[in-house]
């Protein structure tokens, strides 16, 4: 598939109160995207679109809750009416709950799934017949670097992207021969305001799995995605590349550092009592579209590289001798 040029393009994108939403639609208002944003908080996506318009883009927002199936048929009536048509479907509304999978709520467990994975399927099927009426579109899908791995906490999320992946990569075969495309961007962890409002079982604040990115790297990754449809994207290098070749070449070195270390790496210090969070009702962003988290310093994530480098080229010289004395 060629380099579309994006200018004039209607878009709708799910999740776009806040972080990697928000800041995906501003850089596809940049590139000259007609917007429809959505998601529960009318007040945010009001700003969001005054801002967009600002800037010279045009953006209706159309509030709604992706668990809600009338909600997403109307937020695809209400971009078709508006705009004549829909090319592209940004799917990002996402919610995670932290605990230890046996001590989650059944309702969170539940939950995280109708957001993140049907959410996802639900907008899908409400574009697609208009896709298959215009003879094109795209479904791009803002996954995770869970989509792939795991991480302890996050077992339900993490469960509920691996889903959403398998669902993703099957519609694409579908669709082949079709000149509707399906992307995926695996996301690493970026400072986005999920860790202000995420429930957790615990008494101290999350954090997102270091190192932490700018939102606006996710954002630009769908700018690039919107114009090269169909393909699968990471990124970045540390919490992307790295990471996707040291699980397949030696996943004990993950494996052991998330075993030990991973509870305490997503605790903040900072003491909170939040055992619902976002996840059925929004909450007010006291910090603006963008989260609590800063993003890590580039100097602290190339000593990290080095240092897993290090450590994964360590484990498979070891292998390799354990099995050159063995024979
Ligand atoms: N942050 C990370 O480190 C990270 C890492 C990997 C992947 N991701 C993925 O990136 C995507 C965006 O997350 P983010 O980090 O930008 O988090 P965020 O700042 O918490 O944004 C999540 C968005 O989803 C919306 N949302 C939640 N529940 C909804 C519902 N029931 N109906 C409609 N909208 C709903 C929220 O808006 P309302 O509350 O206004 O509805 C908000 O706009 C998610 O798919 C997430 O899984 C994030």
């Amino acid at each position: 598939m060629g380099r579309q040029d994006l200018k004039g393009q209607i878009a709708i994108v799910t999740g776009a109160s806040s972080g990697v939403g928000w800041q995906a639609a501003v850089r596809l208002g940049e590139a000259g995207v007609r917007l429809c944003v959505t998601a529960r908080s009318e007040e945010a996506l009001a700003r969001l679109c005054q801002d967009i318009q600002a800037k010279g883009g045009e953006c209706i927002a159309v509030p709604g809750d992706v668990t809600v199936q009338s909600d997403v048929e109307h937020v695809v009536r209400e971009c078709v009416a508006h705009y004549g048509r829909v090319d592209l479907l940004v799917n990002d509304a996402g919610v995670q709950s932290y605990g230890l999978f046996d001590e989650l709520p059944w309702e969170h467990i539940t939950r995280v799934f109708d957001v993140n994975c049907f959410g996802f399927m639900r907008f899908a099927r409400a574009v697609l017949p208009h896709f298959r009426r215009q003879g094109g579109g795209h479904i791009l899908n803002v996954q995770s670097m869970l989509s792939k791995g795991g991480a302890p906490l996050l077992s339900t999320y993490s469960a509920s992207k691996h889903a959403t992946l398998g669902w993703a990569k099957s519609l694409k075969l579908e669709l082949t021969n079709t000149d509707i495309h399906v992307s995926n961007i695996l996301v690493p962890s970026v400072s986005s305001n999920m860790f202000a409002h995420a429930p957790t079982m615990f008494s101290r604040a999350p954090k997102p799995v270091p190192p932490t990115y700018d939102v606006d790297v996710v954002a630009r990754a769908v700018v690039r995605a919107a114009r090269s449809p169909g393909k699968t994207l990471v990124p970045v290098f540390l919490q992307g590349w790295l990471i996707l070749a040291m699980d397949t070449i030696v996943p004990f070195v993950g494996d052991f550092i998330l075993g030990r270390w991973g509870k305490r790496m997503q605790m903040r210090e900072q003491p909170v009592n939040r055992r619902e969070g976002n996840l059925f009702q929004p909450m007010p962003r006291v910090m603006g579209p963008y989260g609590p988290v800063p993003a890590t310093p580039r100097w602290k994530r190339f000593s990290a590289t080095a240092a897993i480098a290090a450590l994964a080229g360590g484990a498979v010289l070891g292998a390799a001798r354990l099995a050159r004395a063995a024979r």
